[in-house]
């Protein structure tokens, strides 16, 4: 039992592998949290004492409990807790303050479906406590929901709220996940950035007041990734106490963590409340997205570890094929420039290397010449591909390898056929000109009414065709958002809408088309979260595909996210690069996530081709590890001049380690240790051919760094 209630104690604890929640329900009435961390070091709840502060406290409990300093397991807006609230609710009196006492509690097995979004799913060994709550003031009711997966050492968190006040209300905010810790001893570790510079690594310490990342732009975003941690001070990548937070979303969120007068820590995380406000009527419920956390005291590689694993096993789609397939995608090497003869030659280039399937990007519908035109026209350009599409994909096809296609389902182009037909189908505000990005518009995905004219749009142009990837991209933030279709109280709805609208597309691109993946895009990786996980076999890591730049990307994106789903090419625009130990390097650096080319492999050398066919190969002996291998970080790009981690295989018979340099570095000597190795055995490095004991793969194996930029080398120890 992963979940109980402890009559003696009267607490619910919630055990996984190797931690532990646990929480109580003081004065019958208010859900206070006691423990979260490591099984052994469970309920040490002298912090708990005394509960009073200076104002206010409540009397009847002769100051024995101050919402104001208290630990609590949710929180609610004016009503006497002034740190940050995960909810608030305008009732039918007008104002904003509720206060939830506790009713009763539910154990279930497996987990609440939530309606229309992406969450993780349950096995047999989930477990779920429902713990219920309702303010007699405003009528409403409130559900709080703990999802145990065991195995993984996750706790998801959602919640719902109903209205049973006989009037309308409004929520105005509320969160998914709080967590109060009674400590502030803490680095935060969160990833901000930019496009072409995803996930770049800050760690900071705690301080006392409100610290948040967020995004307002309508999609998770470049510029902050909704995983945060917090890890002691002296965490390393194997040591010290880390808790992991992320969240199953991929629209506007809020993580906010604050450090209060006592020096205890809350951190909270879901929608947030700028472009939220959600309307409920009397009798109907909003259940909020999943939040999920995770506690390692192995240190941040342990964290993100719990999360690999719980990803992989409980969100990522199952696997679409045997191989997951190495790509050949057009972009880099041809952007908006192609046609079939052009195609065709690719398709040859990529079946020649071993390559499993050419990506067609974009350009290759409506009146898509450059980025000003045609989004939204879904339909063959029959000037680049005179044959239709069928007759295109089957002629690729009998060269023996898949077929993939680049779509943008949810922008549209004001030159576009599709615009002209329907210019009401937009995000925009009444009276309000909307402002264009890449000369595109989004479209309103909140109306049911233009998710269906996709279905039916993308149905006529892909049904038939025996078409095996979609690259889904989305390639800017909404600004100006409201929706014509909705009223002017439920405008605030639009953005949240909007999401729920693209996971009904997502989830009818994965019934429709049972045969295809889904590689997640936006812009790069703009859309890098659990919510597209969900429907994504893979995302596209980043526009940058830079090695120096690229391996810094790659290093933050797994520490909440697993290699899996990373989507890694090794790139070369315009085959500039013509030397093959470049061409290596850049492969070393690509080897972190699934594999594929952005080149120009028709027109590249006999060399460079042999090349990329040997990689290729070369990576099949690789694959299993780097898909599902258990990650060990070594060097980060961002403290050092060097990436370097390793991949092992449950039986920790197989290493793959990589040293990638950064920059020429003369002479330094560098000592990678891989302490899962067996002392007693040898391994077999089967990129040198050279055999190594254990005792010196667990002591150190030695790189001397060169001052020749760039430099990497790769060992793939196989125990003999
Ligand atoms: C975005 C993507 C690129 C490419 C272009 C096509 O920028 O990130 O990989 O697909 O769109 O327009």
């Amino acid at each position: 039992m992963s979940v109980r209630y402890d009559d003696k104690s009267e607490r619910f604890i919630l055990e996984t592998a190797n931690t532990c929640y646990v929480m109580q329900i003081l004065f019958d009435k208010y859900p206070v949290h006691l423990y979260y961390g490591k099984k052994d070091g469970c309920c040490e709840v002298s912090y708990m004492n005394p509960y009073k502060s200076f104002s206010p406290y409540f009397e009847e409990h002769g100051q024995n409990y101050s919402p104001d300093v208290g630990m609590a397991e949710y929180s609610y807006f004016g009503s006497g807790d002034f740190r940050i609230t995960p909810l608030r609710i305008k009732n039918k009196n007008g104002d904003s303050v509720t206060h939830f006492t506790y009713d009763g509690y539910r154990i279930f097995n497996g987990r609440m479906e939530l309606p229309r979004l992406p969450y993780s799913e349950a096995d047999s060994d989930t477990q779920t406590l429902e713990l219920s709550l309702s303010d007699s003031v405003s009528g409403c009711r409130l559900k709080l929901f703990y999802t145990v997966f065991p195995n993984e050492d996750v706790i998801a968190r959602y919640a719902l709220v109903e209205n049973k006040s006989g009037a309308p209300v409004t929520v105005e905010k509320i969160m998914s996940l709080m967590l109060d810790l009674p400590t502030s001893d803490f680095d935060m570790i969160s990833l901000y950035g930019a496009h072409n510079a995803e996930r770049s690594f800050q760690r900071v310490p705690l301080f006392h007041g409100v610290q948040s990342v967020m995004s307002r732009r309508g999609a998770s975003g470049h510029q902050y990734n909704p995983f945060t941690a917090l890890c002691s001070k002296n965490a390393t990548e194997r040591e010290g106490d880390v808790y992991g937070f992320n969240f199953v979303y991929s629209g506007n969120f809020l993580s906010e963590t604050e450090v209060d007068q006592t020096g205890f820590t809350r951190v909270s995380l879901g929608l947030g409340s700028e472009n939220f406000s959600w309307l409920l009527k009397e009798g109907d419920s909003f259940m909020t997205p999943e939040a999920v956390m995770t506690y390692s005291e192995k240190g941040l590689g342990g964290m993100s570890r719990n999360f690999h694993s719980f990803v992989r096993a409980h969100i990522l789609p199952p696997e679409p094929f045997e191989k997951r397939p190495v790509v050949l995608n057009t972009w880099e090497a041809c952007y908006f420039d192609i046609d079939e003869k052009e195609m065709l030659r690719f398709a040859k280039s990529a079946a020649d290397a071993g390559i499993d399937m050419l990506v067609m990007d974009d350009g290759w519908f409506g009146a898509r010449n450059n980025d000003k035109a045609g989004l939204g026209d879904w339909y063959v350009n029959k000037n680049k591909f005179r044959d239709g599409l069928k007759t295109f994909v089957d002629r690729v096809k009998a060269h023996g390898i898949k077929f993939g296609i680049w779509i943008e389902p949810e922008m549209v182009n004001p030159d576009s056929d599709l615009f002209r037909t329907h210019p009401e189908w937009c995000i925009r505000c009444t009276d309000r000109e909307s402002t264009l990005s890449r000369s595109q518009l989004v479209l309103d995905m909140s109306n049911n009414d233009v998710v269906e004219y996709l279905k039916k749009s993308f149905s006529d142009t892909f049904d038939g065709i025996a078409i095996d990837y979609f690259k889904w991209d989305m390639n800017r933030h909404m600004s100006e958002v409201g929706s014509p279709a909705l009223p002017p109280e439920r405008q605030g709805e639009t953005a949240y809408r909007y999401m729920l609208g693209v996971y009904d597309l997502y989830r009818w691109f994965a019934q429709h088309f049972p045969n295809a993946m889904i590689e997640n895009c936006s812009g790069g990786g703009g859309r890098y979260d659990l919510g597209m996980m969900k429907y994504s076999t893979q995302i596209w890591t980043s526009d940058n595909t830079w090695p120096k730049k690229r391996m810094k990307i790659q290093y933050s994106s797994t520490l909440a996210y697993p290699t899996a789903a990373m989507s890694c090419h090794v790139s070369n625009p315009r085959n500039i690069c013509a030397n093959p130990d470049e061409l290596k390097y850049r492969w070393h650096v690509a080897l972190n996530g699934p594999l594929g080319y952005e080149m120009h492999l028709p027109n590249a050398s006999d060399e460079i081709k042999e090349t990329v066919k040997a990689q290729v190969a070369a990576y099949r002996e690789y694959e299993e590890l780097i898909l599902r291998g258990d990650f060990y970080r070594i060097f980060s790009p961002f403290d050092s001049n060097y990436y370097a981690y390793y991949f092992t295989n449950a039986e920790r018979s197989e290493f793959l380690l990589s040293f990638e340099q950064s920059y020429g570095e003369s002479a330094s000597r560098v000592y990678l240790f891989i302490p899962e190795a067996d002392e007693n055995a040898e391994y077999l490095d089967t990129v040198s051919g050279e055999v190594f004991s254990g005792k010196t793969l667990t002591r150190g194996i030695e790189v001397k760094t060169k001052e020749t930029d760039p430099y990497s080398v790769m060992w793939h120890f196989v125990k003999k």
